[in-house]
């Protein structure tokens, strides 16, 4: 069976809002399993939480891990959410181990229109993100530059935190200058009774760790989200 046929979906039209499972909280002596069945069940996206235990109080994975998911899931869209504090140094890294998305954080590279244009140069997507601390406007001097805006929905660091809702106002303020080839991401605290409200908000790429790992009927819950 052919899983995630669009690669390049980040960057397409789309008519519904995308499913990403968050990785962080899947079983890590099982990944291939748990990545296959989230993917069997309709979720268009992998998302990889990469910490340096820096930037956030903790640390979890790199390239090798997307490099190992890349070779099992060839047609599935590879989607990297660096919490790190220098992400420049480890995009080629990334980009050598077959991912497709790359998004950094505005507050770890204030100034990132050079990685913005490196990260295109190498023929990927890129992701801006905010933290719920950081307001939208630290970002949108380059909306048009990148593919998709990610708005942190709880404090970077660990899954299975709640949704802090003030960041939907965030959302509301993006949302209607995005094109019809970029995203919206939200991430953080995502489930069943918060996911509304942030598609009512704009957002159409869904990130959700516990919610759907976590779940006893990871079916129920992608389709929960999904709405
Ligand atoms: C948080 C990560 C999220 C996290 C989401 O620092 O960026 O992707 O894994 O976890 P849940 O969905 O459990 O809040
Ligand atoms: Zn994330």
């Amino acid at each position: 069976m052919t899983l995630g046929t669009q690669r390049n979906l980040i960057s397409q039209p789309i008519s519904h809002a995308l499913i990403a499972p968050s990785i962080l909280s899947a079983d890590f002596a099982h990944m291939g399993r748990d990545c296959r069945e989230v993917l069997e069940l309709g979720a268009e996206v992998l998302h990889i939480d990469v910490m340096d235990g820096h930037f956030v109080p903790n640390l979890t994975m790199g390239p090798a891990m997307c490099q190992w998911l890349r070779a099992e899931f060839p047609d599935t869209c590879l989607d990297v959410h660096m919490m790190v504090d220098d992400p420049a140094r480890f995009l080629d890294d990334f980009v050598a181990a077959g991912i497709d998305n790359y998004t950094f954080h505005i507050e770890a590279v204030p100034e990132p229109e050079d990685l913005i244009q490196r990260i295109h140069d190498a023929k990927l997507t890129c992701g801006l993100a905010i933290n719920p601390d950081t307001p939208a406007t630290a970002i949108l001097p380059y909306i048009d530059q990148v593919d998709l805006a990610l708005v942190m929905s709880v404090h970077p660091g660990f899954s299975g935190q709640a949704f802090i809702p003030e960041v939907l106002e965030k959302t509301r303020q993006i949302a209607p200058l995005l094109r019809d080839n970029q995203r919206l991401e939200m991430d953080g605290g995502l489930n069943p009774s918060t996911a509304p409200a942030s598609k009512e908000a704009g957002c159409d790429l869904l990130v959700a760790a516990s919610a759907i790992f976590g779940a006893a009927d990871r079916a129920a819950a992608i389709a929960a989200l999904r709405g």
